[in-house]
């Protein structure tokens, strides 16, 4: 377990993305991240508890990002919207606790941002004071006044665009975007104007692969992608979905690294079956 330091070859996770930076015992900042483009691979997964932010960091992933996406893997949502600030303060307040070298971001929820500038900024500070680095907001150039005043008020910022979940009653379902010239040219816009307001890293999600690639190139700032094929410079995922915790249904975009979920209900069961024979507490596990 590695729990700090440059872990040991022996203690190294096999197949995990261990690099010379990754083994820096520096804390990854918003800045660092972004200077990793075109020279090494973002990686980041969502958590929203403790233990998992841990096990995230002992991994050695850059990026651990507390998503609204809380409100389906956790809260039990349809979607995203119900996600309050309280929600998310409560569930950063714990991943931060767990992070000793990853940037720990978080989610801005719906309407907790696109009121007005001095609630946005009032509310994105709050995540700070709970541990958290940096936030994340949706949205292209609509955003770039938000995105500025959080920056010159020290809050990094991760964009996120393309399929952004919180506008899905505007999009009319979870849709690819970028799928026209035009769809295209406007994200394009997006990336670049809020490149230049100043977030650190943009999140692309759900679009093809070559309108990812596109946006990859048109902005000096990494980007993410999440649904947007291998020509980004990172990839996030949300870790239900890859541990196999997310129930049967899978998106294409998701590969399962786990079935967590099945070892999960046979280890249950298991304790049923012992509970129900009398054979759950054995001698051993008594005082
Ligand atoms: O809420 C979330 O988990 C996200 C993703 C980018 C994974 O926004």
């Amino acid at each position: 377990m590695f729990l700090g330091g440059v872990p040991p070859e022996s203690d190294k996770p096999a197949g995990i993305w261990y690099s010379a930076a990754m083994n820096s015992t520096t804390p990854w900042t918003a800045a660092r991240l972004r200077g990793l483009k075109g020279r090494e691979k973002i990686v980041s997964l969502t958590a929203y508890d403790f233990a998992t932010a841990r096990l995230l960091d002992e991994s050695g992933v850059h990026l651990v990002l507390v998503g609204d996406s809380l409100g389906m893997t956790v809260l039990g949502y349809e979607n995203t919207l119900p996600v309050t600030m309280l929600d998310m303060l409560h569930h950063t307040a714990a991943v931060a606790r767990g992070v000793r070298h990853a940037l720990v971001v978080a989610d801005m929820p719906f309407m907790s941002y696109q009121i007005s500038i001095p609630h946005a900024l009032a509310n994105a500070a709050r995540f700070l004071k709970v541990g958290a680095h940096a936030v994340k907001i949706e949205g292209g150039e609509l955003r770039v006044p938000l995105i500025r005043a959080l920056v010159e008020n020290g809050i990094p910022v991760l964009g996120h665009i393309g399929l952004t979940p919180q506008s899905v009653q505007e999009f009319g379902g979870y849709k690819v975007q970028g799928r026209t010239p035009a769809a295209v040219a406007a994200l394009l816009r997006d990336a670049r104007a809020i490149a230049k307001a100043g977030v650190f890293a943009i999140v692309v999600e759900g679009v093809p692969p070559a309108v990812a690639g596109k946006i990859t190139a048109a902005v000096k700032v990494p980007t993410i992608g999440i649904g947007a094929g291998p020509q980004c410079d990172g990839q996030v995922l949300v870790i239900h979905d890859l541990l196999g915790l997310g129930g049967d249904w899978k998106p294409k975009f998701v590969k399962r690294y786990a079935e967590l979920g099945v070892a999960a209900q046979a280890a249950i069961a298991a304790f049923k079956r012992d509970v129900a024979a009398g054979t759950f507490p054995g001698p051993e596990h008594c005082y």
